[in-house]
């Protein structure tokens, strides 16, 4: 074999062979939102994404270093969208009213962002610790009250919680698993940390929502694993923890809450085994279905430019709504510039003033979006129209329309005026 062959990637959790199956060409990072003095010296890497026939894990094959990533200037706070704040209520409230508390509880949570679930917890007094590494996101956690460990978590955090705290009843984790490259090591620190009859609690986008709405703007840098129930129950099967029960989640277009124990500790629900066939059906752990997948995203990608092309045609103003990392994947992979969309208005302040990563698309505050109403909204935040559409009534009614790519190329409210 000749020294210069490229290497073939490997999975992740299982170190079997990975099979490329979608190519989306050259992308920046996804919330790598760019000062426009800076555009010179923008990264770039190669976003693709591989299957593994053993794991059933979708993963990309090359993902930037956690701190490129998840820094002191993140710019991603999860209490930015109200129906976000309700859902981590509902979320804690789960916990609060289940069986797995003991009398004095730890309550674990990787990536707690800015406390919007690990405040619940503060609030009442409970013994609890959030692992976040992004210093900016984290001080907000704290202003709430939030005890938080800055570090990116992996097996050697959870031996230091053990020593400092003990043992968790529950370890809980959302829209966060999804980022961490070293998986094994995050669930071999699991684990240890967990309690006898403790559970790990965690919810991520779903792989079966991506493949039916053709959300392919799930792909980005942060998102290093999509999903199924598959891949977790392979993946945590390897450190002996089971799989007990699934319940899906409206939240980021599509997710999946997970509940895993130590093997035997608890009876799996007939949820289980019921989404496993469900997936087989869809075909989520099968190769090919992935192989057909960029077939349909290249022509949600031509729909969509089409689109824009005929709006600029015909002279109607457009505007992008909520400068979302998934728009990222959407702007560099559609080949989306200022000539098709000259801004993106965002709630964010972190974000006015700088350029969408790759395409340099100027966001502006939500503001300006009220102040001028565009003929057509380009909808990122796609995840979030009904909150978007009840905020936004008076655009709609004034003839406003919004454009989603999901699950294809259409306007919403379907019925509304004509655009
Ligand atoms: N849980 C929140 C935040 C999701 S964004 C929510 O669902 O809205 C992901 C968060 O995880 C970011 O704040 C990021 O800084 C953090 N993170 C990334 N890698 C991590 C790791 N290895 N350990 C702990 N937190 C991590
Ligand atoms: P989200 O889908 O959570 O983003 P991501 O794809 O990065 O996970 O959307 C959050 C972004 O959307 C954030 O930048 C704020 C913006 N947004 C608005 O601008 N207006 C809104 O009404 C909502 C709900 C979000």
């Amino acid at each position: 074999m000749s020294s210069f062959q490229k290497q073939v990637p490997r999975c992740r959790v299982s170190d079997s062979e990975l099979t490329t199956v979608l190519d989306l060409g050259l992308h920046p990072l996804g919330n790598g939102f760019i000062a426009p003095s800076d555009t010179r010296d923008e990264f770039f890497y190669p976003l693709s994404v591989g299957f593994s026939e053993e794991s059933k894990l979708v993963q990309l094959v090359d993902q930037p270093s956690p701190e490129q990533m998840f820094h002191s200037e993140y710019p991603f706070f999860s209490g930015t969208s109200v129906g976000m704040r309700q859902h981590f209520k509902q979320f804690a409230y789960s916990i609060l009213s289940s069986k797995f508390l003991s009398e004095n509880p730890l309550i674990v949570e990787i990536g707690c962002n800015d406390g919007i679930l690990l405040s619940h917890f503060a609030s009442r007094n409970l013994r609890h610790i959030g692992i976040e590494p992004a210093d900016n996101v984290a001080a907000l956690a704290r202003e709430q009250g939030v005890n938080v460990l800055k570090d990116f978590f992996c097996e050697d955090t959870a031996e230091v919680i053990l020593s400092s705290h003990g043992s968790a009843d529950v370890i809980m984790a959302a829209n966060v698993l999804c980022h961490i490259a070293r998986l094994n090591d995050v669930i071999r620190g699991f684990k240890r940390l967990l309690k006898p009859n403790g559970v790990v609690v965690f919810e991520d986008p779903y792989l079966g929502d991506v493949v039916r709405k053709t959300s392919y703007d799930q792909i980005y840098d942060e998102h290093v694993f999509l999903f199924s129930a598959h891949s977790v129950v392979y993946a945590f099967g390897l450190a002996d923890l089971q799989l007990i029960d699934v319940a899906p989640q409206p939240t980021h277009g599509g997710s999946m809450r997970y509940v895993l124990s130590h093997k035997g500790s608890y009876e799996p629900s007939d949820s289980v085994p019921r989404l496993l066939e469900e997936e087989s059906r869809l075909g989520i752990d099968q190769l090919e279905t992935f192989i057909r997948f960029q077939t349909k995203i290249e022509e949600s990608k031509q729909a969509l430019r089409s689109e824009l092309e005929e709006l600029k045609k015909r002279g109607k103003s457009v505007a992008g709504y909520g400068a979302t990392s998934k728009s990222t994947t959407i702007l560099n992979y559609c080949e989306i510039t200022t000539d098709l969309l000259p801004y993106i208005c965002d709630t964010t302040p972190i974000k006015h003033g700088k350029l969408s990563p790759g395409r340099h698309i100027p966001i502006k505050p939500h503001q300006e979006f009220q102040r001028n109403h565009p003929d057509v909204a380009l909808l990122f935040a796609w995840n979030h129209f009904e909150e978007i559409q009840s905020k936004e009534s008076k655009y709609l009614s004034n003839g406003g329309r919004f454009l989603t790519h999901v699950p294809f190329v259409r306007y919403l409210p379907q019925f509304g005026p004509e655009k």
